[in-house]
């Protein structure tokens, strides 16, 4: 692991990036503004190394960034419908910063915190752990939470991503990783041409404002059932209300026999370039997210604008507005718990069709 000097934030405070590295070549750039992935630079099936991961060239990209490149987000990643929720008979209400709704954890979620970096001794040479202490109130979430992330690279070129929190009082937390990934390392190609497959038999249907309605739908004969390989680009415009309302995928999978071990849950892989990414969680849902929102706006790595679906998300999580929806996973953390998450995000190459 090596750290150096990122930027210097409009506060004054500097931001470092961390380079990790392992025997394969494959090297994971991190930054502690936002405990975000940088850039990830893996091998295709010509051996040629690319960054398969959306973002800016400099730190000051980052800190104007409106769409969670890379970042962890939360308290509560997602939305929380009219950024209300009850917890033991009291009733919070947060920023709502997505129309009328709560998302990624309001104006200055964890994705604006400048983290700590843990002492390196505590590190591994392909490990680094980010701290943050969210105050009682921060955001107007209950509890004070101590939370902290690490990513670890490892030999069989996976990036795992284990969290570990505390809280003082009764509080919800849902973190998640909103890394976008270009498999063809050529960002200005949509994803259109990756094939998905996620393990779930079941979605949580949202109205037209991506707030679930509270039902748990069978994927059976709609375009939701991606548990064979489908092409994202056959699936993503197809006459189905849940598409329509998202402009493509956005939606959350049911993950299945969630019991909170790690499992595989999906896998993206692009023809082309031979490249794969399976992903593992022990996290109950799955937002699948094609960068329907992404307009161009924003200059991304080499100055090439940051567009629509130019990168897919696959952020591992409690269901969208779960904390009102008392039939689904409760993201609940109180006094004395240990809230613990693994994502690990594995890539690889093939250099056939199958
Ligand atoms: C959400 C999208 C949102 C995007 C950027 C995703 O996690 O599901 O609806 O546009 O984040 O904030």
């Amino acid at each position: 692991m090596t750290v150096e000097e990122f930027g210097t934030l409009r506060n004054g405070n500097i931001a470092h990036l961390i380079t990790l590295k392992n025997s394969n070549g494959v090297e994971v750039k991190l930054t502690n503004l936002g405990a975000a992935v940088v850039s990830i630079s893996v091998p295709n099936k010509e051996n040629k190394f690319e960054d398969v991961v959306l973002g800016y060239d400099s730190l000051s990209g980052y800190e104007i960034d409106a769409y969670c490149l890379g970042c962890i987000t939360g308290r509560f990643a997602n939305r929380i419908k009219a950024g209300k929720f009850e917890l033991d008979g009291h009733v919070y209400q947060l920023a709502c910063n997505n129309g009328n709704n709560h998302l990624h954890g309001g104006l200055s979620g964890f994705n604006r915190k400048l983290w700590k970096i843990a002492d390196q001794k505590f590190n591994t040479s392909e490990s680094v752990t980010f701290l943050l202490t969210s105050e009682d109130g921060d955001q107007n979430y209950p509890g004070k939470v101590e939370l902290s992330v690490n990513y670890l690279l490892t030999e069989n070129n996976s990036v795992e991503i284990h969290y570990s929190a505390t809280t003082n009082k009764p509080t919800i937390l849902n973190p998640t990783n909103h890394t976008y990934f270009n498999l063809s390392g050529d960002f200005t190609r949509q994803i259109v041409d990756h094939l998905i497959r996620i393990d779930a038999d079941f979605f949580t249907p949202t109205d037209n404002e991506s707030i679930p309605t509270g039902e748990i739908l069978k994927v059976d004969n709609t375009p939701m059932d991606l548990r064979d390989f489908v092409k994202i680009g056959d699936g993503i415009d197809e006459d189905f209300n849940q598409l329509k309302y998202a402009r493509g995928y956005d939606q959350n999978w049911v993950l299945r026999n969630y019991d909170k071990r790690i499992k595989e849950v999906a896998e993206v892989y692009h023809q082309n370039s031979g490249r794969f990414l399976k992903t593992y969680t022990n996290q109950p849902g799955l937002q699948f997210y094609t960068g329907n929102s992404l307009n161009g706006r924003a200059k991304g790595k080499n100055e090439i604008p940051v567009n629509t679906r130019t990168g897919f998300c696959l952020e591992a999580q409690f269901y969208p507005d779960s904390p009102n929806h008392s039939h689904f996973p409760q993201p609940v953390l109180r006094p004395g718990e240990k809230y613990t998450q693994t994502t690990v995000y594995q890539f690889g190459v093939r250099s056939t069709s199958n």
